[in-house]
């Protein structure tokens, strides 16, 4: 697909990147397939045709969201799909699930700040000893690349704006420092034994099927059922924390671009993937507000309130996308209005009203 010919490589465009999947299966591993991400991956795989293993041992994915899958692409395409319910903190598992891969598109992780300064063996134990798991099993198996959910925890307090992939500081959280090992191994695996790797920094991913409930929901959903629920909603801090909240399908578009891309000076590298905008709380909070007070009008009275600062957190973010820009086609699809009018869809009409 690259064009070598006058010595610039050229990229793939997403476009291209469906139609080749369109004309071609492969065998993917979808790590994390119940989730929130990697449910939508899944989603996208098996409607261009795609077969896919999903691994999860629903920690904190759901079968409701394999459910949702199945309904959406129908029974045909779902005979296309195998789930290994099993955890990537088992090697056995990672072996069976990467057997005659061609691609793996990692997802599984304890993914939340809070819980991996409650939790920090578990976390350590899932994020790097699975990831371990994973990347070994893969090299093993012969799989042709892995793409790999890092994250924007990774540049901890380096204050720079907006984030550039060189530039990181000291992580905040145990959470941070394991998606930084994730990378470091990565690049280890690529010295030592030419694994093809591509880490992707998701930035506040949000969407259908992203979880709304618990102590350790993300802000999008949590707002949004407290919206719909009549209950409270606390911003954390003064509301001025800023981030570069991304939808999923510009994650999605990342992933098959990674995966699929000839360029050989884009592999083994990482990229930021969200919008390189910056939305403060108080302003995602007005614009939910916004898009959910015509349907609920209980909400015409409602008033958030203020709480602490929440530990581990950055007080900004926002992504330079110029290198996944550059390297893979990268370009989103929906902002962040757009994207909150289609996850809102969702969660209507899964949580209610
Ligand atoms: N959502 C975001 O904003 C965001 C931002 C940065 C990075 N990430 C990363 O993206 C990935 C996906 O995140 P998500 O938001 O979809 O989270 P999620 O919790 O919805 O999905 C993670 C999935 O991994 C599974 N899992 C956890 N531990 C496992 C184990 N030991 N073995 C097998 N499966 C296991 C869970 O059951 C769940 O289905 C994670 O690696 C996360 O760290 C997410």
């Amino acid at each position: 697909m690259a064009d070598y010919e006058n010595g610039t490589p050229a990229t793939t465009s997403y476009q291209d990147a469906r139609e080749q999947l369109q004309q071609r299966q492969y065998r993917w591993v979808v790590t994390g397939a119940a989730g929130f991400i990697g449910s939508n991956l899944l989603q996208t795989l098996l409607e261009l045709g795609q077969c896919v293993a999903g691994v999860d041992n629903f920690l904190t994915g759901y079968h409701h969201n394999l459910d949702q899958v199945r309904d959406a692409v129908g029974s045909e395409a779902w005979r296309r799909f195998e789930l290994i319910e099993g955890d990537i903190r088992d090697m056995a598992t990672c072996t069976q699930a990467c057997d005659r891969a061609d691609f793996v598109l990692h997802q599984a992780a304890l993914g939340s700040v809070t819980r991996s300064l409650r939790e920090p063996l578990l976390c350590n134990d899932i994020n790097i000893g699975g990831w371990l798991n994973v990347l070994e099993a893969a090299r093993l198996a012969g799989v042709r690349r892995i793409v790999y959910a890092a994250s924007s925890a990774s540049y901890g307090d380096h204050p720079a704006l907006p984030k550039q992939e060189a530039h990181v500081g000291r992580a905040l959280s145990p959470y941070a420092l394991t998606k930084y090992v994730n990378e470091l191994y990565a690049d280890v695996y690529a010295r030592c034994y030419g694994t093809e790797t591509i880490g992707l920094r998701y930035f506040n991913v949000f969407g259908p099927r992203q979880d709304p409930s618990g102590a350790y929901a993300a802000v999008i959903p949590q707002w949004i059922a407290a919206m719909i629920g009549r209950r409270r909603l606390v911003i954390n801090g003064d509301g001025e924390s800023s981030r570069d909240f991304c939808y999923v399908a510009n994650a999605v578009q990342a992933n098959l671009l990674a995966a699929l891309t000839d360029r050989k000076d884009a592999v083994n590298q990482v990229y930021n993937v969200a919008l390189n905008s910056r939305t403060s709380l108080n302003e995602l909070y007005l614009m939910l507000h916004g898009l959910l007070v015509e349907r609920y009008p209980h909400l015409r009275d409602f008033q958030p309130e203020y709480g602490e600062f929440r530990a581990g957190d950055v007080r900004h973010s926002q992504a330079d996308i110029a290198k996944a820009r550059e390297l893979l086609g990268y370009m989103p699809t929906h902002d962040l209005r757009r994207g909150l009018r289609q996850a809102l869809r969702w969660y209507v009409h899964y949580l209610g009203g």
